[in-house]
């Protein structure tokens, strides 16, 4: 257990670089601030960084590299490039096109199997959402390395990193990888932890955002549509993320979530419904979200 999941990410690429005895990363998607040392990689979500003024030595960030979602041509390209010191792979879904996932992840499975890949999902926003279990769960294709966080206390700080006995047994004392830190060990947060999860089973929590992400970004997506909005919510229900159409400004999300704060819903490119929000938050919500699309 750690406390972010930046750092828990940061200790599955050290464990995967240990236990392949290669140097090389293929990140996909954000992985936390930590590990944003690919050039040209997102240093914050859905933003691509730079190599200039980030305060990442060069050498390291030659060791990292950058592919995009359901780009399985991408990354066999990097493992040419590096000839074949490649350690890991670590993949954050992109939620507006997760449908890609039924055949990315098994692609990408059977590329990291064949040339000895430790495969590492980010599982920090889809863990305890899309199912209870994560993408490996919904697309059930397992990877080697797993991270957790944010939903598995509800909130309270917390994340983890698990796998293949195998593979964590590097972490085992006296087999070269330490991770340690003071708080990692914190007992509030891991009796939150177990708390949710138990509610998340009893009250069938991932059902009900299911459910009610439906509800919302279905009717939500009409009322793009009837006033003529260029925006479209794409993606699974628990955790879509607003897209733009073709030939829109780029500052159309942005405008959308000023207005819809005006209105009093405060969004983000990707918007979560939560297990507290029932039938009238949700009638309410697309009456504010309404009002903004018309003063768009
Ligand atoms: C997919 C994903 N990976 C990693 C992180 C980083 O987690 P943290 O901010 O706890 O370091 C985030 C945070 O937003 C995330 O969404």
């Amino acid at each position: 257990f750690l406390k972010t999941g930046g750092e828990a990410i940061a200790a599955c690429i050290r464990i995967a670089r240990s236990y392949t005895g290669k140097d090389h990363v293929v990140q996909v998607g954000y992985n936390g601030w930590l590990n944003s040392l690919a050039a040209g990689g997102p240093v914050l979500p859905r933003q691509a960084g730079t190599s200039f003024d980030s305060g990442i030595p060069k050498c390291l960030s030659d060791l990292h590299h950058s592919c995009k979602w359901n780009d399985m041509e991408g990354i066999k390209k990097v493992y040419e490039e590096v000839n074949g010191n490649l350690a890991a792979i670590v993949i954050a879904a992109d939620y507006a096109e997760m449908d890609k996932g039924v055949t990315y992840y098994k692609e990408v499975r059977e590329f990291a199997d064949k040339k000895d890949v430790v495969l590492i999902y980010d599982e920090i926003v889809t863990g305890f959402r899309i199912a209870l279990g994560g993408v490996q769960e919904y697309f059930n294709v397992k990877p080697d390395l797993a991270v957790f966080s944010k939903g598995i206390a509800n909130g309270m700080p917390i994340s983890v990193y698990a796998g293949k006995k195998e593979v964590m047994k590097k972490c085992d004392k006296g087999n070269g990888v330490v991770i340690s830190s003071t708080f990692g060990g914190e007992t509030l947060s891991l009796a939150a932890a177990k708390a949710a999860i138990t509610a998340y089973r009893k009250y069938n929590v991932i059902d009900h955002i299911r459910n009610q992400g439906k509800k919302l970004w279905e009717s939500l997506n009409e009322i793009f549509e009837k006033h003529n909005m260029p925006i479209q919510v794409k993606g699974l229900w628990p955790c879509p993320a607003f897209t733009v159409k073709d030939g829109a400004p780029a500052n159309t999300i942005s405008s959308f979530l000023s207005l819809a704060y005006k209105n009093g819903v405060s969004l983000y490119n990707v918007s979560y419904v939560n297990y507290s929000h029932k039938d009238k938050d949700i009638d309410e919500t697309l009456q504010r979200l309404e009002k903004a699309c018309k003063e768009f």
